[in-house]
């Protein structure tokens, strides 16, 4: 069996999702599930139909409370190291889908803290300052103002310390050890520091003042963190979180793993990065599954199950007929890997115009959504 590790700060080697499933002790997506989701949002979502989203923790239970008219929230966040890439959107997509279909409030948490903690190059004046810039990504798709609420840690602390510490009180140095990987040299911030994700979950229950229960849409790298608020909650009277988690966007240069900063600039698209640098990256990094010659790709065609260009219109193309002539064409030589390479560009491309000119609109109301005390 291949070896591979997903923790919330690195993911190495080939993630088996179905042995992570067995490893987390999640369960899988249903397809009774997705069908009650898909008809609350009156559409299909294709990360549904394409097992982007595949796991789960208590959705079950979330929907059938909401079917009896329980309320539920909506939960996710961003550690703020640097600007935010294609990779992050791929949870925000689906959070907003969820929002719409259900009609619920997000609180989206941004963790300065967490970052200036694990992060040994990053000063808190830095991380803060990238929380604000990442925070227009978030805004930018789309979020009702009226019920999304982004949270900045250290400029809600007064709030998410009371909770933290509640949780903290719950949870020994030694499950911290065994669930985060944490070691003697690892930092007491860091100890302390899933107390501080771990807050959000209860937070909709303490501004309600009734039990709602959160739900956190996610890679299922975050689900350490789920693991240990599930066990808290009882002991602090509040319901357990539900999630259900995605797997990771690959890196662009194929190399095992998710796509993450620290895989290297040339892994990764940016939604910063302007129509030249996408075009640069896809065409000169984006592992290609082609053939070594024109000759040999026109008769036996490539292979869209390792191209990574392929892969990344798994997740950003919705038209499933336009994705199965990709396909079909890729695998029969028709498309040369330059081009199917060319379909990525264009999409990102024009996705990400659109996202730059909504970043500049949320400038002007990013107080709409932000909570401070
Ligand atoms: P962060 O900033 O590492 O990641 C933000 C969100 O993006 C997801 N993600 C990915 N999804 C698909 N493909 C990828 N390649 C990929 N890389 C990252 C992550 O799973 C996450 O959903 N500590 C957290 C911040 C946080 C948070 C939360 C995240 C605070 N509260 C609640 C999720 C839910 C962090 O550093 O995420």
């Amino acid at each position: 069996m291949a070896k591979f590790k997903v923790t919330p700060w690195e993911v190495e080697g080939e993630v088996d999702y179905n042995n992570l499933i067995h490893q987390f002790g999640t369960k899988q997506l249903t397809s009774e599930l997705i069908n009650k989701i898909e008809k609350k949002a009156g559409y299909s979502h294709h990360m549904l139909r394409r097992k982007i989203f595949f796991s789960h923790r208590e959705l079950d239970i979330l929907l059938k409370e909401h079917e009896q008219g329980k309320k539920f929230a909506l939960y996710t966040g961003r550690g703020p190291s640097g600007h935010t890439h294609i990779g992050h959107l791929i949870p925000w997509f689906f959070t907003k889908y969820l929002q719409d279909a259900f009609d619920v409030p997000l609180y989206f948490q941004l963790t300065d803290d967490e970052k200036f903690l694990c992060k040994q190059n990053l000063s808190l004046k830095e991380t803060n300052k990238m929380a604000y810039e990442n925070a227009l990504d978030v805004i930018a798709l789309g979020f009702d103002p009226k019920k999304t609420h982004i949270i900045i840690d250290t400029e809600y602390s007064k709030t998410l310390y009371k909770i933290a510490i509640q949780i903290a009180k719950k949870v020994t140095a030694s499950t911290a050890k065994s669930v985060f990987g944490f070691t003697n040299e690892t930092n007491i911030g860091m100890y302390f520091w899933p107390a501080l994700q771990a807050a959000p979950c209860f937070l909709p229950s303490i501004l309600g003042k009734e039990k709602i229960r959160t739900l956190i849409p996610a890679a299922i790298d975050q689900d350490p963190y789920w693991r240990i608020v599930r066990d808290v909650a009882p002991k602090l009277g509040y319901p357990k979180t539900a999630a259900i988690h995605c797997i990771f966007l690959p890196a662009l240069t194929g190399s095992s793993g998710k796509m993450s900063t620290s895989t290297g600039e040339q892994s990764t698209i940016f939604t910063t990065d302007d129509e030249g640098a996408v075009r640069k990256k896809v065409m000169k990094y984006a592992f290609s599954g082609g053939k070594d010659t024109l000759e040999e790709h026109r008769k036996h065609g490539g292979n869209p199950n390792i191209d990574i260009s392929y892969q990344w219109l798994t997740f950003l193309e919705k038209d499933d007929n336009k994705l199965k002539n990709i396909y079909d064409d890729y695998k029969s030589g028709k498309l040369l890997s330059g081009e199917l390479k060319q379909i990525l560009v264009d999409k990102l491309n024009a996705f990400l115009k659109k996202h730059s000119e909504n970043k500049e609109k949320a400038r002007k109301n990013i107080d709409k959504f932000l909570l401070k005390d």
